[in-house]
């Protein structure tokens, strides 16, 4: 293959794999092992040896082709002001985008003031947000890397101070505000939150959809509705934090209503062709809380809402639940969902190691895997992850010479 072929976009590549592919009978997306003597980085081998990879395949959910399914989970920066994202935020994201992720998902970014984590948080209710948004997206497109972003709402979990603040709650006098919640139930280590009233939770459903038009119109590919870790949308799932008892509480269509109303509502405003996905948290770890039972039901509802992709975390809703963390330990959940509700998934939590992510799309357990704090250690872990699995992937030029798995 000639030296020409390392100039084009990121997806060319993904072409160049599979020309190698077809002609060595691989069909994308079979099964394969990669053979042991690739497993370490190597200089000068010739391009027979290479294999295509489940990681280094492409995947396409509605209109949008990621390049790969090496994915970056979203990460809060605590390094906003007024919700509006900086110079900071552009060299995190960009820096996978030059890493070779298939697709680099934005933090947590809240729908209205309130929606928040903490006082630093980015948002997605204004103008001046779209724009500096902008900045960070058009630079991700650069790379032929997708870009998704992370709708979200903190419900009682909200105006925190950051985390290396000498103190966890913002007051009023550094910008804190009252939380709102299901129900009038504070997570360990936080004030009693307001519940929320019917008509506001109308308003709710609404916000939610134009912070999907805001996050379209600030180019992001992806929406993510995020309904984990405790925030509002699983604190209306899960029963230990939601008492209500009128149609938004009870069973588990009721404690579902919210999440399903915002998911028809983020379909409706962003129109068919944009991949939508929801994070849960498939388990409370706790008897009398949300579980991978109740996950899988919401997921199936999920799919008939419109939703694309459940991206399968856990935890969150209760401070001290028990939790088996050791690699790769919610994977099963989402190979549970992806198999029963028949719906893409994608995996995350402790996946560090690419033989290991391989794995876990080969096993059938994702369709992706969404790796956090190896990126943060290493924003070009998908590069080196190439090279690892003796796959040829596009660098940016800029970056070639540090290449050890070169082409002849
Ligand atoms: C610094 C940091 C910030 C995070 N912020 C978010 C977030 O905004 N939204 C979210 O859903 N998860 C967030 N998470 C969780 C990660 O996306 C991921 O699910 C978790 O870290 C497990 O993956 P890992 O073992 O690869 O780090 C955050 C994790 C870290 C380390």
């Amino acid at each position: 293959m000639s030296s020409r072929s390392l100039k084009g976009p990121r997806d060319g590549v993904v072409d160049d794999a599979m020309k190698v592919a077809s002609a060595l009978g691989i069909r994308p997306g079979e099964t394969f092992s990669v053979p042991p003597d690739t497993l370490t980085p190597y200089i000068g081998r010739d391009n027979e040896r290479n294999v295509v990879t489940q990681l280094f395949s492409p995947l396409t959910l509605r209109s949008t082709t990621f390049s790969n399914r090496a994915w970056v989970s979203p990460m809060c920066q605590y390094s906003a002001v007024d919700g509006v994202v900086g110079p900071w935020h552009l060299v995190h994201l960009g820096g996978f985008a030059t890493g070779g992720a298939g697709l680099v998902f934005a933090e947590a970014s809240a729908i209205n003031p309130e929606g928040r984590i903490s006082v630093a948080c980015p948002g997605l209710w204004n103008d001046e947000q779209v724009a500096a948004w902008r900045t960070v997206t058009d630079f991700v497109h650069s790379q032929s890397t997708k870009v998704g972003i992370q709708l979200a709402h903190a419900g009682r979990k909200a105006s925190t101070m950051r985390p290396w603040d000498d103190h966890p709650i913002a007051r009023v006098e550094e910008g804190g505000w009252e939380a709102v919640a299901p129900s009038a139930v504070a997570f360990d280590g936080y004030p009693v939150p307001r519940a929320l009233s019917v008509a506001e939770i109308d308003v709710l459903v609404a916000e939610f959809a134009d912070a999907a038009q805001r996050a379209r119109s600030a180019g992001f590919d992806v929406l993510e509705i995020h309904a984990a870790h405790g925030y509002l949308l699983h604190q209306f799932l899960s029963p230990l934090s939601n008492l209500r008892d009128d149609e938004y509480g009870g069973s588990l269509e009721n404690r579902s209503r919210f999440l399903l109303r915002v998911a028809k509502a983020v379909r409706a405003r962003v129109g068919e062709q944009v991949p939508v996905f929801v994070r849960i948290s498939a388990s409370d770890y706790t008897p009398g809380g949300w579980d991978i039972a109740e996950s899988v039901e919401l997921a199936k509802m999920l799919r008939e809402a419109g939703i694309d992709l459940i991206d399968v975390s856990s935890g969150g809703n209760v401070a001290n639940a028990v939790i088996p963390i050791g690699p790769g330990y919610q994977v099963s959940f989402a190979h549970e969902i992806r198999e029963v509700a028949q719906i893409p998934t994608a995996a995350v939590g402790l996946i560090t190691e690419p033989a290991k992510a391989e794995q876990i799309l080969h096993d059938g357990s994702a369709d992706a895997v969404l790796l956090a704090r190896a990126m943060l250690r290493n924003p070009r872990w998908a590069l080196s992850a190439a090279e690892t699995l003796g796959e040829h992937i596009v660098w940016p030029v800029q970056l070639e010479r540090a290449r050890t798995l070169r082409r002849n």
